[in-house]
């Protein structure tokens, strides 16, 4: 038996809040069958001095201020809760192209860094992957060229109130100053010009990984890497990610998705 909490009424944080409409669904007699009367709906709402409007009815903008469930002015009922970090984190600004979390989350597990890690990445671009890194390790220092792409990595670190990334406005195919660095991520056209870099900065037993959309970039990557004398190759993959569509008895992969983003490359450095 679910319990419904209605909206507490002491205001909650003052931070962004999802508000979400569950799908309803109901059994009609003469069809013999459930049909969804209700579809799913989710917002992400920043300002909660303005009341938020749905098809499904308005919310006044003292109840978006609570948790737990609320109703609009029509009696439909909503959730209400804090926006979390990943809700935040999928609101931020995209200068260039993201690396999915797919792709963030098997770098994580694959290197093992930790609280104690202290990670060298590039280019910033939109600082998607420097922000779920900095979750997780010590310090991630971010190099980035254009101004642009620094300044939105920048204002997203900012938003997010994030405080162990230091961005630098260099290129990673220069050397750099960091020293026994526990991993490099590159997110770079030319990585392969960042090796020298990558060996200077990691230390022995340090991991460098590359991210790249392309079969060329990556295989120039892998050949420059097997003739270094500081790097192993450890493995290329490419992470496919299928979402199902899971409607009572429909269930089945979806028809519309992405297949490809990027390969990973690991490589490790010996010595
Ligand atoms: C695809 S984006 C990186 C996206 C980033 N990984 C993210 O998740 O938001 C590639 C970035 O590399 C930057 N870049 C290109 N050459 C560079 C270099 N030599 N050093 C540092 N950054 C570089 C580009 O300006 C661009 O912003």
């Amino acid at each position: 038996m679910s319990v419904k909490k209605q909206g507490s009424k002491a205001p909650s944080k003052a931070g962004p809040k999802v508000v979400i409409r569950k799908a309803k669904k109901q059994f009609f007699e003469d069809l013999g069958r459930e049909v969804t009367v209700t579809k799913p709906v989710s917002f992400y709402v920043a300002d909660l001095d303005k009341p938020l409007s749905t098809k499904y009815g308005t919310i006044k903008a003292d109840d978006l201020k609570k948790t737990g469930v609320v109703l609009s002015d029509t009696k439909k009922e909503f959730n209400v809760f804090d926006a979390s970090f990943i809700d935040k984190y999928r609101r931020i600004r995209r200068a260039p192209q993201i690396i999915p979390l797919k792709d963030i989350g098997v770098i994580l597990a694959f290197t093992g860094v930790g609280r104690d890690s202290v990670v060298v990445e590039g280019g910033s671009g939109s600082g998607a992957l420097a922000i779920l890194l900095s979750r997780y390790v010590k310090k991630v220092y971010s190099y980035e060229v254009n101004d642009e792409h620094l300044e939105v990595a920048r204002e997203n670190v900012r938003s997010l109130g994030i405080k162990n990334i230091v961005f630098a406005h260099r290129s990673l195919y220069a050397p750099i100053k960091q020293k026994a660095v526990d991993l490099m991520c590159l997110d770079l056209p030319e990585p392969w010009d960042a090796l020298g870099t990558a060996d200077k900065a990691l230390k022995p037993g340090g991991f460098l990984v590359s991210y790249s959309p392309t079969v060329p970039q990556t295989q120039d990557f892998v050949n420059a890497v097997l003739k270094h004398d500081s790097f192993v190759h450890l493995k290329t993959v490419d992470i496919i990610e299928q979402e199902w569509q899971v409607e009572g008895r429909k269930v089945r992969p979806k028809s519309k998705q992405i297949v490809h983003s990027g390969f990973l490359t690991f490589c490790r450095k010996i010595r």
